[in-house]
């Protein structure tokens, strides 16, 4: 039986205090709160009473001075559900995706080590993740960062990384509690100073326990310290001011951690959000927190104490009292990787790729293959993470790229030629005033008109705005029409970067619409629209689009704000090529992305761009075609008949190319098996019947428990490839012995 001392906030055994050295005494004598002997809530009551108001005031707006000053550390956070967010130097993990296909608790725990470690390194004390949302549209934008779409296996890999990441005493922070499953409408819509309510899940209690709180509850039991309150109101009410939900954890399973809200937008009403049990109701977000609303008379009695005490007990509890990090001033400003992680990185990258197809054993590649060519976008343009909390900085230098990886493990003997084919989801060149005429023909540019008070129609020369800061309180674009011309005939690709929400039509047919928050999200990929249209040399199109503020981010200091930009790729060389360099050669890998990240859904399940086709090309000139999925989920594959191997890597982290090198020439197999199902069309998942131009204020969660595999829709149709599935380069045979039945009254 552990004792008190060693109970973590859910009752279970947290660190072990068993060798701790006593602590220094001095004439003042020991402070009881930094004595490693007492129990836990002896420590925490101590501390809490050696406060003042105004202390207790000042550790509930976020600053920790007056705990700093008695040896207790202030909390500072860091973005590390896949490596550090914006610390250089930092590793770049596989995504969530990839550690959920591991199906291994083992090495979750070991990757969550791997982060805290690095984040005690940087000097932060907090780490937000791992991600527990369930993928219940794969189109969702987090479903990379998260574990997949059962919630056993989410609750078994989330404790896991929990356990790893608690391991080096440091907090670990869950996210995003609760039913926060896609990012349309997750904020709201509209500008800050008119900024709508955000989506509104209407899903039941039963499901909630059953389904959405379960991977949350295992890691509760793994002992997490803290959790954050998601964006999202359920059934009517916003979680960060919801009492019940905030008071489940509690009540029901024992927790005694501390909740905050996600960033800006979680709690719009500080003072409900504090009384309902949120304990730090504006970490990062707009200025509602006051000492006032702290010192309340209606505030319930002891709140402030209780917001102080689970704080403090999270500090305690999780070890960090006893074992400080060190000061991040003393230190360089990145934590960096160290060799170790970089192999786990790699490690965990194999153990969760997933093998789809492997036909007559083409994979892996053996003696008698002598030329390679590499497609796609495999160099510094290949998917290593995804975008925003997730979005670790990858070191171009570092990261190992697919096509460094194949070269480097294929040597000499084996020919490697790289031919683009596709340049992947990515923007496209702008396209040049020049292509642009006003729709009556009357001259050059692009007619743009503006909401507001006075709407007003102006001309600009081309489709390339960004908002400035001036602008943010102006009229706002809401139709760009234009006549697009160009000088040449076929295929054309058109990209759409954006914040906002926008639906582009050329002659009156709609071909690219999308909601996005930002063109990009922190440090990860380029997140545009794309579609490919037909033109005729000199022939105009009248291409229309409407756009309004939508989810746009505005932080006009941080230079990020609403825009739109139209880019293009006339057609060129590029496919013709690679699909000649296929010919050519022994194998071809073709390298597919697709980007996606906090801050956006996917728009449907195809592969971005020109990409199936690229495919379908280079299968048809080389039957030993293998197809790399660099991308968050699903996607349908329209080639599958067609091609010899398909093998998912998501997105692998900065060892990609060494992971990928080792898969494809046998010196690992790749491990992974599907932590969520890949529809054959994505109408028969939950969520599906949403097309990407609804932006619905709020979600029915219909299908209850119905999930992924369990899901009506894949239960009926089948699934392109189920969940848990996954092939090995094993061949396995079993035969079976006939046996005689016995006829038992003769014995
Ligand atoms: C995200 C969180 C993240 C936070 C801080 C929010 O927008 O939803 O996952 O931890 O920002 O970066």
């Amino acid at each position: 039986m552990p004792s008190r001392a060693e109970v973590g906030p859910s009752g279970r055994e947290g660190h072990d205090q068993a060798d701790r050295p006593e602590p220094p005494v001095t004439t003042a004598g020991v402070a009881p709160w930094l004595d490693a002997r007492q129990d836990l809530e002896s420590r925490v009551a101590s501390l809490v009473a050696d406060l003042s108001t105004d202390d207790k005031v000042a550790v509930a707006l976020g600053d920790g001075t007056p705990l700093q000053a008695r040896g207790v550390p202030a909390l500072d956070y860091v973005d590390a559900g896949t490596g550090l967010r914006g610390v250089d130097g930092a590793t770049a993990f596989p995504a969530g995706i990839a550690l959920a296909a591991g199906f291994d608790p083992g090495l979750a725990e070991r990757y969550g080590a791997a982060v805290g470690a690095e984040a005690r390194t940087a000097g932060f004390t907090v780490l937000l993740g791992p991600t527990l949302d369930l993928a219940r549209d794969p189109r969702g934008g987090r479903v990379a960062e998260a574990f997949g779409e059962d919630p056993f296996l989410a609750g078994m890999v989330g404790a896991a990384h929990v356990r790893g990441a608690q391991s080096t005493h440091l907090i670990a922070q869950l996210k995003h509690f609760v039913a926060y499953n896609a990012e349309e409408r997750r904020t709201g819509y509209g500008r800050p100073d008119r900024r709508g309510d955000a989506v509104d899940v209407l899903v039941s209690r039963a499901t909630l326990q059953d389904v959405y709180l379960r991977p949350f509850r295992a890691a509760v039991e793994a002992g997490a310290w803290s959790m954050m309150g998601s964006y999202n109101r359920v059934d009517g009410r916003y979680v960060c001011q919801d009492p019940d939900l905030l008071a489940l954890p509690r009540d029901e399973w024992g927790w005694r951690g501390f909740f905050c809200p996600d960033f800006l937008f979680a709690a719009r009403d500080d003072a409900a959000a504090l009384a309902a049990g949120l304990d730090l109701p504006a970490l990062g977000g707009p200025a509602g927190r006051t000492a006032e609303m702290l010192t309340a008379p209606d505030l319930p009695a002891g709140r402030l104490d209780e917001v102080v005490g689970n704080v403090v007990r999270a500090l305690v509890g999780s070890g960090l009292v006893d074992d400080p990090v060190p000061d991040r001033s003393g230190l360089p400003d990145a934590s960096s990787s160290p060799a170790a992680h970089r192999a786990l990185a790699r490690d965990a990258a194999i153990a969760g790729s997933v093998l789809l197809v492997n036909r007559e054993g083409a994979l892996p590649l053996g003696d008698p293959v002598t030329s390679i060519a590499v497609i796609g976008p495999a160099g510094d343009d290949a998917i290593y993470v995804g975008g925003g909390a997730a979005a670790v900085t990858v070191d171009l230098d570092r990261a190992v790229s697919p096509l460094r990886g194949l070269r480097e493990r294929a040597g000499r003997h084996v020919r490697i030629v790289h031919a683009q084919g596709s340049l992947g989801d990515v923007p496209l060149p702008t396209v040049p005033a020049a292509a642009f005429a006003l729709p009556d023909g009357s001259g050059p540019g692009v007619q743009v008109e503006t909401d507001g008070v006075d709407p007003m129609t102006s001309v600009v020369p081309a489709i390339d705005h960004v908002v400035t800061q001036e602008a943010m309180t102006g009229a706002w674009p809401r139709r760009w029409s234009t006549r697009l011309t160009s000088p040449t005939t076929g295929r054309h690709r058109l990209s759409l970067q954006l914040g906002g929400r926008a639906t582009v039509r050329v002659d009156g047919t709609v071909v690219m619409v999308g909601a996005r928050e930002l063109e990009q999200f922190m440090a990860g990929p380029h997140y545009p629209l794309q579609c490919v249209v037909e033109l005729k040399a000199g022939c105009p199109v009248l291409l229309e689009i409407e756009y309004e503020v939508g989810p746009a981010i505005m932080i006009p200091p941080a230079g990020l704000g609403p825009s739109l930009r139209l880019g293009w790729q006339p057609p060129d060389d590029r496919m013709d090529e690679a699909v000649a360099a296929a010919a050519g050669v022994d194998v071809a890998v073709v390298v597919v992305t697709a980007a996606a990240g906090e801050g956006m859904d996917r728009d449907g399940l195809g592969l971005p761009g020109d990409q199936d086709e690229l495919v379908a090309r280079v299968a048809a000139a080389n039957a030993r075609t293998v197809v790399v999925l660099n991308t968050p989920g699903p996607v349908l594959m329209p080639w599958l008949p067609d091609v010899a191997a398909v093998l998912q890597v998501w997105y692998p982290g900065e060892q990609y190319g060494a992971a990928l090198a080792a898969m494809l020439f046998g010196d690992a197999e790749p491990g992974g098996r599907l932590p969520l199902t890949f529809p054959v069309d994505r109408s028969h998942l939950p969520g599906g019947d949403r097309g990407p131009a609804d932006a619905p204020e709020s979600l029915r969660y219909a299908e209850g428990s119905a999930l992924g595999y369990r899901a009506a829709g894949v239960r009926r149709h089948g699934a392109l490839f189920p969940f848990g599935f996954g092939l090995s380069y094993a061949r396995t045979s079993c035969s079976v012995e006939t046996v005689a039945a016995q006829d038992e009254t003769s014995s």
